[in-house]
């Protein structure tokens, strides 16, 4: 009896030395060390430059960063004849510097232009001249220093149909395969990605995306992979989000989740932080994380979220409500953050 007493007793403590062990490694470690892949987070340059906690949040917690703005055609390229490399090059030195990868965001937006571009005059040549010389000056500043770019965001609408905008109008259906091509010219090793929002509310959108991606494939044209933004909210179903992501794997190319929010609400209503959206919200965090993880490894890319902290999101700043990060304002990991590491370790 004595004997069964002890091996209980030993038995007990090993259990609880186990649990505490677990514990305390999970308080030792960060997601990114026990995610597959990269987690990314969206930087905002004058942040980086400014704020050392910003700074060292980003270093300890994120191995992939994007440009929230200062690689857009319109921050890099304000001029026809100016280029201001200053803001990009600063985050992508701090990138190398931290190891951390870079995603290039966005050689082409094409309904988000500079003025001068919306002014320019030209015949159809000029225009595609103007294309080929704005992607390939880009990836060939960043060549060797960026792993990958999201060649064309947004030129789909939720019908399917293609977005009407100025690239369209001037060069026709082709702008899109022709920016992968030169994009492809300037740097054969960079990644090129196609990027788009709300291909989880909208089938025919998705398919549309899945058609060209599948006809740039066709004519030998590179892609090799495609971005789900997925700035998604509480309210929006399960099953939606985890189809947009099994759907779009079966393309067999990359996926990488590229601007990931989840909003406690919508634009127009005030909801506070409390302690059961909080739960709720890591709650779907965990459904888009575990069901990112079971696409096939080579195909994941990563999950980046649109911003750091819900001080800096974007949605924030319509609706300081919102919080739809990992981290609070405080740039304290949230009840989301916690779940995915515990839920998600892999030791
Ligand atoms: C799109 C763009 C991003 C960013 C967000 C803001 O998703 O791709 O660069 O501007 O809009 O919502």
């Amino acid at each position: 009896m004595k004997q069964i007493l002890n091996y209980l007793a030993l038995t007990i403590l090993l259990l609880i030395s186990s649990i505490y062990v677990h514990a305390h490694n999970l308080t030792d470690t960060t997601l990114r060390k026990e995610l597959f892949f990269k987690l990314g987070a969206a930087i905002k340059v004058d942040l980086l430059k400014t704020s050392p906690a910003y700074r060292k949040l980003i270093a300890r917690e994120f191995n992939s960063i994007t440009a929230e703005n200062a690689m857009k055609f319109i921050s890099l390229h304000p001029a026809e004849n100016t280029y201001r490399w200053e803001n990009a090059d600063y985050l992508v030195n701090f990138a190398n510097q931290n190891n951390i990868r870079v995603h290039g965001h966005t050689l082409l937006w094409p309904s988000n232009n500079p003025a001068w571009i919306r002014n320019y005059q030209g015949d159809k040549e000029a225009w595609d001249n103007l294309l080929k010389s704005h992607i390939q000056t880009v990836v060939k500043h960043f060549k060797g220093k960026v792993a990958s770019w999201d060649v064309v965001n947004e030129a789909y609408e939720s019908n399917g149909s293609l977005k009407k905008n100025i690239w369209l109008q001037k060069l026709g259906k082709e702008y899109i395969e022709k920016s992968f091509q030169y994009a492809h010219e300037a740097d054969p090793n960079v990644l090129l990605f196609y990027n788009d929002y709300g291909q989880e509310y909208s089938v025919a959108k998705r398919e549309a995306i899945l058609k060209m991606a599948k006809n740039l494939i066709n004519k030998g044209i590179h892609i090799d992979g495609i971005g789900i933004q997925m700035h998604t909210a509480l309210s929006i179903d399960n099953q939606k989000l985890i189809n947009v992501i099994n759907n779009m794997a079966k393309s067999g190319l990359k996926i990488h989740i590229s601007e990931l929010e989840v909003s406690l609400n919508s634009m127009s209503k005030a909801k506070l932080l409390d302690e059961s959206l909080a739960k709720k919200q890591a709650e779907k965090y965990l459904v888009i994380f575990s069901s990112y993880s079971k696409i096939p490894r080579s195909q994941q890319y990563g999950i980046t979220t649109w911003n750091v902290s819900d001080k800096d999101a974007f949605s924030n700043s319509a609706n300081s409500s919102r919080s739809p990060l990992l981290f609070d304002k405080n740039y304290n990991p949230k009840p989301a953050y916690k779940t995915l590491l515990k839920s998600l370790s892999n030791r």
